[in-house]
Formats: structure tokens, sequence, C-alpha cells
């Protein structure tokens, strides 16, 4: 009987050695500086620097031109990011951003937040509103909102023109977190980070929808250089208990093409929500759209073309994503007034959920049960043979 306890737990304890192994070792020492090198205030840059023990990663968070973010990996711990300002303020930005010692990156790429779109559904058909063109927003100084003890930052702002008037009470923004060690957001949707990765939150909030039952569409366009293509990487599960209701997780990956490694990322759960304090119940549908090749497009970013270059033969390529908000009938932003939408950025292959912790012990329990019961009859029958051999001993 003791034997057949013992084998019991070990399913449960394999499974808990598993996840701790899968929880992320090796932290990053993260600091947030507000347009370094310059002290105006007129114009967003934001520098997250996290730094490992051989390594370090930059994040270029940006408003100027459309809101975007630079990512650079380096392989030394002390390089460090170089802005000439007054170029970069210039029209022609091209070569006003780069790190030192230019030999330390290892990658770069960037995400540009391009475009909102407004649409409803008028009886078969859809009416688009005009569209908002986030380089045409102008924002707030980001630098009030820097908290370097939680590493997170918003940058906010509304439309340079607004004729209809739909953001005379609200506005959008872009929540950043940066994180030095692996764990999982307390917040839904929960998303699971690393030290290499960091979260940006859609937040639209008390602006007026401009139809009765307005869906919004963000347009996320990612920059990649050559030798690297993007793919969109969909992944079902049939546990997501962080997560109640929603088991499609998405990711926007660069891929290496020499290897197809993973190189950076793009991630987030199909899912917005329309409180500030979400519930499951506050879930709004969130779609993906296919991934497009921008052609010879180029984001209006000024980080992007001072970082990557802006020539007709500048080596890298864009791409770009609709991500979709609300379901069938479109009232979830009407009635709230509030949308918020939450994606991991990152280098390397983004993070992968294992079962949750209920789920394995659920299967443990289901396993364990049979095996029990196996085990159990098994025992009490050798027991009963036993005896029966034992009782039959004495008279050999
Ligand atoms: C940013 O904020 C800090 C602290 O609030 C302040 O000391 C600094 O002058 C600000 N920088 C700029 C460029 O406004
Ligand atoms: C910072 O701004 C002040 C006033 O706007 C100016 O006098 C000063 O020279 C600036 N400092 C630097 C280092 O640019
Ligand atoms: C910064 O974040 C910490 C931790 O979340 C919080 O306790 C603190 O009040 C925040 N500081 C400011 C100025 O908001
Ligand atoms: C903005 O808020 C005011 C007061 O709450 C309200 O009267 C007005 O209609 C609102 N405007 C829009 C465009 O929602
Ligand atoms: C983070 O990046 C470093 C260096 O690129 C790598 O060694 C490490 O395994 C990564 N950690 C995670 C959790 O992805
Ligand atoms: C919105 O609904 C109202 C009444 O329900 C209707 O009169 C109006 O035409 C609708 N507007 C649009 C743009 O569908
Ligand atoms: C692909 O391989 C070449 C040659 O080994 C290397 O120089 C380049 O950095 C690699 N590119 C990527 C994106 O890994
Ligand atoms: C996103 O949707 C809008 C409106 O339908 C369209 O004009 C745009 O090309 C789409 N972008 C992508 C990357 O699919």
């Amino acid at each position: 009987m003791r034997c057949a306890g013992r084998r019991m737990a070990a399913p449960a304890l394999g499974a808990l050695l598993l996840l701790l192994g899968a929880a992320a070792v090796g932290g990053r020492e993260v600091s947030m500086q507000y347009n370094p090198g310059w002290n105006g205030s007129s114009v967003n840059v934001l520098h997250v620097r996290a730094v490992g023990r051989s390594d370090s990663l930059h994040y270029v968070w940006s408003s100027i031109g459309a809101p975007s973010v630079l990512l650079v990996a380096t392989r030394s711990p002390s390089s460090a990011l170089s802005i000439d300002w007054s170029r970069l303020l210039s029209p022609a930005p091209a070569g006003a951003v780069w790190i030192e010692p230019p030999g330390s990156v290892v990658y770069a790429a960037a995400i540009v937040f391009t475009k909102l779109f407004e649409y409803s559904k008028a009886d078969a058909s859809e009416v688009f509103y005009p569209t908002y063109d986030l380089s045409d927003f102008s924002w707030d100084s980001i630098n009030r909102t820097v908290n370097h003890t939680a590493l997170t930052a918003e940058l906010r702002g509304v439309p340079t023109s607004d004729p209809s008037g739909s953001f005379s009470n609200g506005s959008l923004a872009f929540r950043v977190t940066a994180y030095g060690s692996g764990g999982r957001d307390r917040a839904l949707p929960g998303l699971l980070h690393t030290a290499n990765s960091s979260k940006v939150e859609f937040v639209l909030t008390g602006a007026a929808p401009r139809g009765n039952g307005s869906r919004f569409v963000l347009e996320v366009a990612t920059v990649e250089e050559r030798g690297a293509a993007s793919r969109l990487r969909s992944v079902r599960s049939i546990d997501d208990e962080y997560t109640p209701t929603i088991f499609e997780t998405l990711s926007l990956v660069a891929e290496s093409q020499n290897d197809s490694s993973a190189l950076s990322f793009l991630q987030w759960k199909a899912t917005a929500y329309g409180s500030q304090h979400p519930t499951r119940g506050d879930g709004i549908q969130c779609h993906a759209g296919g991934l497009r090749a921008a052609g010879g497009a180029r984001p209006r970013s000024a980080v992007v073309r001072a970082y990557f270059g802006d020539g007709a033969g500048s080596a890298y390529g864009v791409s770009a994503i609709n991500v979709s908000f609300g379901g069938e009938d479109g009232g979830a932003y009407r009635e709230k007034r509030y949308l918020s939408w939450s994606a991991l950025l990152g280098f390397g292959p983004p993070p992968e959920d294992t079962f949750s912790p209920l789920i394995i012990s659920i299967v443990a329990a289901a396993l364990g049960a049979p095996l029990l019961l196996l085990l159990l009859g098994a025992a009490v029958l050798l027991c009963a043979r036993r005896r029966r051999y034992s009782e039959y001993e004495p008279i050999n």
C-alpha cells in the first residue's frame, strides 16, 4: 500500500518540476530615460535599457511621427544609445539614432502603430469613417508619466485635427511596461513575460464613436532587417486559466531566413477588454487580419528612419497587420467608451504557456485515480494471494 502511494505522487511531482524548470532565470537591470541628451519636452523619446550579464537590450519608444518602438539587441552590457537631436528633429532624420559601439549590435527591428480605422456595418455593407493616422496626433509629454519603480510610462495623444469632435472627451494611449525578470501579469489577459520583453497596452478611452455600431481596427507595422521575415503564428490551447474563455494566442514573429530561428516578436491573446479593471465579462473579440508586405512604403516614424536609413536602398522590409476589435454587433465600445488591448514585444522566441497548475492537477488526478485504483486492486489481490499461499504453506 505504501508503495502505491509513492507511485501516485510521481506524475504530480514530475509536472511540478517541469513547471519550475520552465520558470525564467537570469534577470536584467532595467532603466528608463526620457529624451536622452536633450532637455526639451516638446517630443517624446523614451529609452528603456535592459542590461544582462553579457548583453543589453534597447527599446526606443517615440511619438515623433507614428508611435513606434525600435528594438536593438547587443552583445555588450555597456552598449549605449546615441541620438543626434538636431538631425532627428529635422525632415531628414536618417542616421540620427545609433548604438555605441556599432559593432556590438546583434539584431534590430521596429514596431510602428500606424493607423486606427473605424467602421460600422450598415445592412450588409461596411461604412468606413475617415482614418485616424497616428502620425497626425499630438502627444503629451511622456516624462511626467514615467514611473522608474514600476517601470511604466504612458504615451497619450489626440488627433491634431478632429473635425468630428470625437476626441473632445477622449484620448488614445500606449502604456509601456518594461520587465527585469520573468513572470505573469496579474491583470487580464495575464500575459506571460520574460526579462527579454516589454508590454504595450493600447487604450482608447472616451472617444465618441462616429457610428452606432462602430468597430475599431489598429494597423501595426513591423520593420525587419534584410535576412529576417515576419510570420504570424497562432497557437490554440485547451487551457487558459489565466485568460478565461480565450484559447488563442497570436504571435507576429520575425524569423531569421538562415535557420528560421525567432529573432523578435509581438504577441497577444485574441481578446481586448472594455473596462479599466477587466473581468472575463468585459472581453471584446479581437481578430487578426492577414500579414501584408508593405512593398516600398516606409512607416512615418522618425526613429525608424533615423536608425534604419531612408534611401531607396536601405536594407529593411516592412509588413503590416490589422488587429480588429469588436464582435458581430460592435456595441461593446459604444456602451463603455473604453477599449484596451495588450501585447508583449521582445527578443528571441515568444514566451509559451505550459499547461496551468489547475489543468496539470486535473490531468494528474484523472490519470492518477485509475492508476491508484489499479494499484490498490493489484495490492489487494496480491495480499489475498499471499495470504492464500501462506495459508497453504503450513499444509505443504
Ligand atoms: C522630466 O521629469 C523630471 C522629473 O519629473 C524633470 O526633472 C526633468 O526636467 C524632466 N525633463 C524634461 C526634459 O522635461
Ligand atoms: C536646457 O534648457 C535651458 C532652458 O530651456 C537652457 O538654458 C539650457 O542651456 C539647456 N541645457 C542644455 C544642456 O541643453
Ligand atoms: C510607481 O509605481 C509604484 C509601484 O507600482 C507605486 O507604488 C508608486 O506610487 C508609483 N509612483 C508614482 C509617482 O505614481
Ligand atoms: C463631452 O463631455 C461633456 C460633458 O460630460 C458632454 O456634454 C459632451 O456631449 C461630450 N462630448 C462628446 C463628443 O462626447
Ligand atoms: C534572453 O536573451 C538572452 C540573450 O539573448 C538569452 O540568453 C536568454 O535565454 C533569453 N531569455 C529568455 C527567457 O528568453
Ligand atoms: C443610429 O441609430 C439611430 C436610431 O437608432 C438612427 O436614427 C441613425 O440613423 C443611426 N445612425 C447610423 C449612422 O446608422
Ligand atoms: C545569416 O547568416 C549569415 C552568415 O552566416 C550571417 O552573417 C547573418 O547575420 C545571419 N542572419 C541572421 C538574420 O541570422
Ligand atoms: C487594414 O484595413 C484597412 C481598412 O480596411 C485597409 O485599408 C488596410 O490596407 C488594412 N491594412 C492591412 C495591413 O491589412
